[in-house]
């Protein structure tokens, strides 16, 4: 009997891929053969003799001492793409939050008082205090063309907007499967040039920690609306504090709130939800057992 120990909440139905009569799955088990996570933290913790494998139901691996267990033999598993729908659509959320200053607005509202007429003078009063801006027209550029960009990328031409895209590792299929009107740019800085919007789809590693920092935002035309719903890291939280002051940046919209940004008019910081939904819980969670047992079972290695 395999032992499976998941550290966090994952969904049942990828669970149940793994046949009672051979895998125990729990969430407190010792001595256990796989470990399946989605954010707990591998690097903080003993990992033990026992361990056969490690599976990540989602696709950034940062929170995986990935070399350490590569050392030992033990594969990392993780789920490209499966959550790719969900962080699109939050990120497509996000840039219509930004354009209609839909939070600021939102918020205006819940705290009106009084009675309808006073009501409806803060209606007049909010409609042009809040009027925003339309998306086709204007330029997305999106960093990392993974299962992740592409979809953004693809998602944002069908609005109208012009997307302009940056990955030197694109893959063959990956080039097939993103549109021929994104435009390539040759480096993150010639995105910046050009992007009214900018939204980042790498993972976070010594080539893309601070991509958004003073120089490149510096780059950007004035007004620039940065989303972040890759990892913290990849953004330089002081620089774009600063360059939010200036108006260099009009918005930020990020997974990932930052204790000096909290509370920002013109920061949208949610609790890390790109990949929260019910679809791409299963899917990451399918995914991801599948690939364990077909490693425990069979010895075959995919995605790690
Ligand atoms: C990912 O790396 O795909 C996401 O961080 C998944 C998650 O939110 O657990």
């Amino acid at each position: 009997m395999y032992r499976v120990l998941a550290l966090n909440n994952i969904s049942k139905v990828g669970l149940s891929r793994l046949p009672a009569d051979r895998f125990q799955t729990g969430k407190d088990l010792a001595d256990p053969d796989v470990i399946l996570l989605r954010s707990a933290d591998l690097h903080s913790m003993d990992l033990p003799a026992s361990l056969l494998a490690v599976g990540r139901a989602g696709a950034g691996v940062n929170n995986i001492p990935v070399a350490a267990l590569s050392a030992r033999g033990i594969p990392v598993f993780n789920t490209p793409g499966a959550n790719a729908n969900a962080v699109k659509e939050l990120v497509i959320a996000g840039l219509l939050l930004a354009a209609r200053n839909i939070c600021q607005a939102w918020a205006y509202t819940q705290a009106l008082e009084g009675d309808t007429q006073t009501v409806e003078h803060a209606v007049e009063a909010g409609k042009k205090q809040f009027a925003g801006f339309e998306l086709p027209g204007r330029t997305l550029g999106v960093v990392g063309l993974g299962a992740i960009g592409r979809q953004v990328a693809n998602a944002a031409l069908a609005l109208g907007m012009k997307v302009v895209g940056y990955d030197p590792g694109i893959t063959v299929e990956g080039a097939w499967l993103l549109s021929s009107q994104v435009e390539r740019a040759a480096s993150v800085e010639a995105v910046f040039s050009r992007a009214d919007f900018i939204t980042f789809h790498v993972p976070l590693n010594d080539h893309t920690r601070g991509l958004a920092n003073a120089d490149t935002l510096r780059l950007a035309r004035p007004g620039l609306t940065v989303l972040n719903f890759a990892r913290a890291g990849i953004v330089d939280t002081d620089a774009v504090a600063a360059a939010l002051e200036t108006g260099q940046v009009h918005y930020y919209v990020s997974d990932f709130p930052k204790p000096g940004l909290i509370g920002h008019p013109r920061v949208i910081a949610l609790p890390h939800l790109g990949a929260s939904t019910a679809e791409a819980e299963e899917n990451c969670a399918v995914m991801v057992a599948d690939q364990v047992r077909d490693y425990i079972e069979n010895g075959n290695i995919t995605n790690a």
